[in-house]
């Protein structure tokens, strides 16, 4: 009899430290180590409940609308935080003070626009992610002079341009995506210290040229998306050293031709690597280059019947490639 009541009351005492020790509405796993909050009816963070030992916390399609520094305080071991789709639209420069071991801060999908300085200094951030957020000027003073970052992404903005001084901050990142914001040009040499980076998304913005010097020290770049933007003129040694460069998208844009040579030191394309669709190519001598380009590269190039004249008008239509050398130059 003793021992039954016994074995009820320790069963008893680890139900009642098991629903204290998770958050209401969320699920624990791992010891608790991991705490997942998802589409629940939370409106403020689950300090409640929330174990000191918790190392990954998501908290994912709720209606919370802030998060602070002293609720992060709480939980000193937190590697990664991820706060995908909630209603946050503000942060303070104290937030990651005491969560000296963050690594990974997801804050897609939520309703930020302007953010203090030192936002995102106090954590070793890897991995930081602002996609679809409301954000119209970044910061350089956001992040710390030693930044770790390797992964940011700052796609579905509202910017309009990027400083300089913020890239130049991130020595050692390999992924940036600044897709879908409103960027006009990228000036400075905003990647000079980007020796490291691999995969560069400019797709759907409103770039009309890049900068000579941009990919002069970006020699391991290995994706370079410009997809959907205006570029009408691309500088012709542009991509002299991007000789590791595996896919390149310049599609939908507004060039009439590219420069003699501009896409000799691309080496290594995949098959079917280089996008040059949506164009509004001027079938004249000045096509020649790319003329002869496309006929010794044809497996290079992603739908190369698709390359189409859009001018003069007796060509319009025509498949670059099924031009004749006389068809060519008799429009110089
Ligand atoms: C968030 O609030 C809205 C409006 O009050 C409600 O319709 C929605 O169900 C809430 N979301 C969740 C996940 O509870
Ligand atoms: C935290 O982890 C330690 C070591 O693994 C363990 O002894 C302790 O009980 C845990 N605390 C909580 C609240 O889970
Ligand atoms: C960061 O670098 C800038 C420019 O080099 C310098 O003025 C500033 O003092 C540095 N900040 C810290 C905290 O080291
Ligand atoms: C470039 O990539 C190669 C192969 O992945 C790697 O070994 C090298 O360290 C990279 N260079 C830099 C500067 O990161």
């Amino acid at each position: 009899m003793k021992s039954w009541s016994a074995l009820a009351f320790l069963w008893m005492a680890y139900f009642y430290q098991g629903t204290l020790s998770c958050p209401a509405l969320c699920k624990c796993y791992n010891r608790r180590a991991e705490v997942v909050c998802n589409e629940v009816p939370l409106t403020e963070y689950p300090s409640e409940g929330l174990s000191k030992n918790t190392t990954m916390l998501t908290i994912q399609f709720t209606n919370i609308t802030s998060i602070s520094g002293q609720h992060l305080n709480a939980t000193p071991l937190l590697q990664g935080l991820h706060l995908y789709s909630n209603h946050l639209q503000s942060l303070s420069s104290d937030l990651l003070r005491g969560v000296p071991h963050l690594n990974t801060l997801d804050l897609t999908g939520n309703k930020l626009s302007a953010l203090p300085a030192n936002v995102f200094s106090h954590a070793p951030l890897l991995s930081l992610v602002l996609k679809n957020n409301q954000i119209e000027t970044a910061d350089a003073e956001w992040l710390p002079n030693d930044s770790s970052l390797t992964w940011l992404d700052l796609s579905g903005n509202q910017l309009t341009k990027i400083p300089a001084a913020l890239l130049q901050k991130l020595p050692h990142l390999e992924n940036l995506d600044l897709s879908k914001n409103h960027l006009e040009k990228l000036s400075g040499n905003p990647l000079d210290f980007m020796t490291k980076l691999e995969r560069l998304n400019l797709k759907h913005n409103k770039l009309i040229t890049l900068d000579a010097a941009l990919f002069q020290n970006t020699h391991n770049l290995t994706y370079l998306f410009v997809t959907r933007n205006k570029i009408n003129e691309l500088p012709k040694n542009l991509f002299r050293e991007l000789t590791q460069l595996r896919v390149l998208s310049l599609d939908d844009n507004q060039l009439s031709h590219i420069p003699d040579g501009l896409l000799d030191p691309l080496n290594s394309l995949d098959d079917e690597g280089l996008d040059l669709t949506d164009n509004p190519w001027r079938c004249d001598g000045s096509m020649e280059y790319l003329w002869r380009w496309l006929q010794k590269n044809k497996k290079k190039v992603f739908l190369p019947e698709n390359i189409v004249c859009a001018r003069p008008q007796s060509l319009a239509q025509r498949s670059v490639m099924s031009l004749t050398e006389s068809e060519l130059r008799s429009q110089s």
